[in-house]
């Protein structure tokens, strides 16, 4: 089959803007990875291209790119699912275009800065010489989930809108690994991980949900999931300070409860207190459509003995 590729070229040290070479080649879409490709490029086009990989075996997580604006593990991704996907022009770029120094090569170096900031290691009182590993059991073992997949590829935390946007945002990578400690019955840190995640502006209550990070990470595994779980965490372990994000979760609770539906006016009140009134002018102009009604007005479902059971059954923590 034959295939035209778009390649990202760029050279940090000489160029001011990108550009994409176009190249026509046969591959075996049968047989052929993305790796293969980039291969090629470099073997038989042009020997300066220049990207990254080492294991080709899905573990290191250093050949990370974007096939058509897709996050991509290249020497996972199969060409034959590429072109199902896309069809036969394929863009090639490097996760992040402002990061790239050269060609699919990017500076990852406020990937490792921020997940540094959760500890990725285990914390824990460890002989100096010990006569036997320290071993998880195996039912605490199956509480990380499958968060020990984790390679360090960047694709989750590349395709976070939040990273674009928030330079102090941690980022799903980071989380992942905050999540993987904070599960490990063997680590002290948990307290100390959980009040880092939990700062605004930085940590998890910052994710806008999108499931950007699901979508992008080649092991299956589920970044936005173990944010989730930190929420929950960061609650039962005490360690939630009250502001706006954590009073939002509260808020959205009660109303639930109380009403069976959402009070989304007495939710914006709730979690802004006096912040609220900024929203006034908002406020009315959706109390005048009908989009929010008065607290004495709000109704009741009726259905709202039920929800009231289905909320203590879903509840996994105290507020
Ligand atoms: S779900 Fe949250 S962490 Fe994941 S990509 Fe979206 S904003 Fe980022
Ligand atoms: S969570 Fe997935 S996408 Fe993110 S760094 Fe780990 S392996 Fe890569
Ligand atoms: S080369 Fe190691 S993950 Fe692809």
């Amino acid at each position: 089959m034959k295939v035209t590729l778009k390649v990202f070229r760029f050279n940090g040290e000489r160029d001011y803007l990108p550009h994409y070479d176009t190249i026509e080649m046969e591959i075996d879409e049968k047989k052929d990875v993305v790796l293969d490709v980039l291969n090629r490029i470099k073997w038989e086009h042009d020997g300066s291209f220049t990207y990254r990989r080492s294991c080709r075996h899905g573990i290191c997580g250093s050949c990370a790119i974007k096939v058509n604006g897709r996050s991509t593990l290249a020497c996972k991704e199969r060409m034959e699912d590429m072109v199902a996907l896309f069809g036969t022009e394929l863009v090639l770029e490097p996760v992040s275009k402002k990061r790239a120094i050269k060609d699919m090569v990017v500076d990852k170096s406020d990937f490792w800065e921020r997940y540094e900031r959760v500890k990725p290691w285990l914390e824990a009182e460890i002989d100096e010489h010990p006569t036997m590993e320290n071993i998880i059991p195996p039912e605490e073992a199956e509480k990380l989930e499958e968060s020990d997949y984790c390679i360090q590829c960047g694709c989750c935390y590349y395709a976070c809108p939040v990273i674009e946007v928030n330079e102090n945002y941690l980022g799903p990578a980071a989380f992942e690994k905050a999540f993987r400690f904070t599960a490990d019955v063997r680590d002290h840190a948990k307290r100390e991980r959980l009040e880092i995640v939990d700062r605004l502006g930085e940590g998890v209550w910052d994710c806008v949900k999108c499931f950007e990070c699901a979508e992008a990470c080649p092991k299956h595994i589920d970044p936005i999931g173990k944010i989730t779980k930190l929420h929950n965490e960061i609650f039962k372990e005490g360690v939630a300070r009250s502001n706006v994000a954590t009073r939002h979760a509260v808020g959205f609770k009660h109303s639930i409860k109380k009403h069976g539906i959402l009070d989304e006016g007495h939710l914006v009140a709730y979690s802004e207190g006096f912040g609220v009134l900024k929203h006034l002018p908002e406020a009315f102009e959706m109390w005048k459509k009908g989009k929010i009604v008065m607290p004495w007005e709000m109704p009741k479902s009726k259905k709202l003995d039920e929800i009231k059971k289905l909320v203590e059954i879903a509840s996994t923590v105290r507020f």
